[in-house]
């Protein structure tokens, strides 16, 4: 290649990065929907020091595929759950599913679904006025597409881990419907036909079954729920929309009152198909199966899916092999309940392995709340699983 060719190229590459841009371009100061959202250059992203090149939707290209571990390496529990037309899922990070490593075998060895952790928040997805940025939500996509798993949507609105820019705005409440349905209206269009479920709404209840006033009640007013499943139906009319909350899984206020919402919305035409059961549980107080299943049975009557979506089961220390061999008992009587409920599939958990849960850093006093311990092996909540999935 002759010299001038080789300036040129360098000319043009160093035009092309001068003008990359994050992938939306709106006022600063209004929300994103109020202002423009074209760039010139989309398909370059800058992150953690890498340029990402991104294909014409504004999907990233990775420099190398990310790694394929499933079917050569898979476990019981993931080949039990496919025998049965189970989804057992984990939550995940992005990052450590880049190279092959211990967490990223066990993810695509042990579950046939993932969910990002902390991928979609909003933070992370929306963190400047003006930019999105899908390079987590990507990777877990690009890695699921490449195990052969389904991936759920989490959590298109929340009150938690918003940016500070959010929190600090001043808007009219048309402002405030347009911002949240610019976030809930990107995020399901860019995953439309690759995302199949989205908790739409995440934690709305108080314990004693009133709405929170979350930012999003207070500004955008109680209808923020019905709008977000509807701007969230319009951008894929095929996903399905969740309702999704923790501490509901006995019959108790706060799961009446989901029981209720959920029938209020259905009666009006709301698209809304399921409720996630978060069920983060201790040890010491696992729910009544019975009710659990009593529970799944009532919505299952309004039509609804229900799925368990985020469980853990934290234990108070010192952990005995006492308190393991109950935890399982916890994990065994769940699949149990769900296994027996026509309208429940999905038993998703909250984390890979005991290195990588929240509650090491949210509740330390309390510790293994997984099936699979520090060093990613099996504990008898894994085994537990897999003896009730056994045909
Ligand atoms: O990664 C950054 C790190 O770079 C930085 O140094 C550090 C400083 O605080 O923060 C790290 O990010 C944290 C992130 O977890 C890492 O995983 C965030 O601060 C922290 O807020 C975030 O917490 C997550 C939390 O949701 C809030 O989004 C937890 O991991 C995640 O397990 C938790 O998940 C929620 C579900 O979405 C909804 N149900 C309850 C569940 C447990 O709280």
């Amino acid at each position: 290649m002759s010299c001038r060719i080789l300036a040129g190229l360098t000319l043009i590459l160093m035009f092309v990065r001068c003008q990359a841009k994050p992938e939306f371009a709106p006022t600063p100061t209004l929300p994103p929907s109020l202002g423009p959202t074209a760039t010139l250059f989309p398909w370059i992203s800058e992150r953690g020091g890498q340029t990402f090149l991104k294909s014409r939707l504004g999907k990233c290209l990775f420099r190398s595929p990310l790694p394929v571990i499933y079917p050569a390496t898979s476990g019981k529990l993931r080949e039990l759950a496919e025998v049965n037309g189970v989804w057992v899922g984990t939550s995940v990070a992005a990052n450590p599913l880049l190279r092959k490593n211990e967490y990223s075998t066990a993810v695509a060895r042990d579950f046939n679904l993932i969910v990002p952790e902390v991928g979609l928040k909003f933070e992370i997805v929306h963190p400047e006025p003006d930019r999105y940025d899908f390079c987590q939500m990507d990777t877990i996509l690009a890695f699921a597409e490449a195990n052969g798993m389904r991936v759920r949507g989490h959590p298109l609105v929340w009150e938690q881990q918003l940016p500070p820019w959010v929190r600090e705005l001043s808007l009219s409440q048309e402002q405030w419907k347009a911002l949240l349905q610019d976030h809930v209206s990107r995020l399901v269009t860019r995953y439309r036909g690759e995302i199949e479920e989205w908790d739409v709404v995440n934690e709305l209840f108080k314990e004693e079954g009133t709405l929170k006033e979350t930012i999003w009640y207070e500004n955008v007013g109680p209808e923020y729920i019905e709008l977000a499943l509807r701007w969230a139906h319009d951008a894929d009319p095929n996903a399905r929309l969740f309702i999704n909350e923790f501490a509901t899984e006995n019959l108790n206020s706060k799961s009446n009152a989901l029981y209720a919402l959920a029938q209020d919305l259905l009666a009006r035409g709301v698209p809304l198909h399921g409720i996630g059961f978060q069920m983060h549980l201790t040890e010491s107080n696992p729910p009544n199966p019975a009710q659990v299943a009593d529970n799944f049975r009532r919505f299952g009557e309004l039509g609804l899916e229900v799925q368990i979506t985020e469980l853990d089961v934290r234990i108070l220390k010192p952990v005995t092999p006492e308190n393991l061999a109950h935890q399982a008992e916890i994990y065994q009587a769940l699949m149990e309940v769900c296994l027996s409920a026509p309208n429940c599939d999905t038993f998703v958990m909250w984390g890979v392995s005991d290195r990588n849960s929240w509650i090491n850093y949210v509740h330390e006093e309390w510790g293994s709340p997984l099936i699979l311990d520090e060093a990613y092996a099996p504990k008898p909540a894994y085994w537990a699983l897999v003896e009730t999935l056994q045909p």
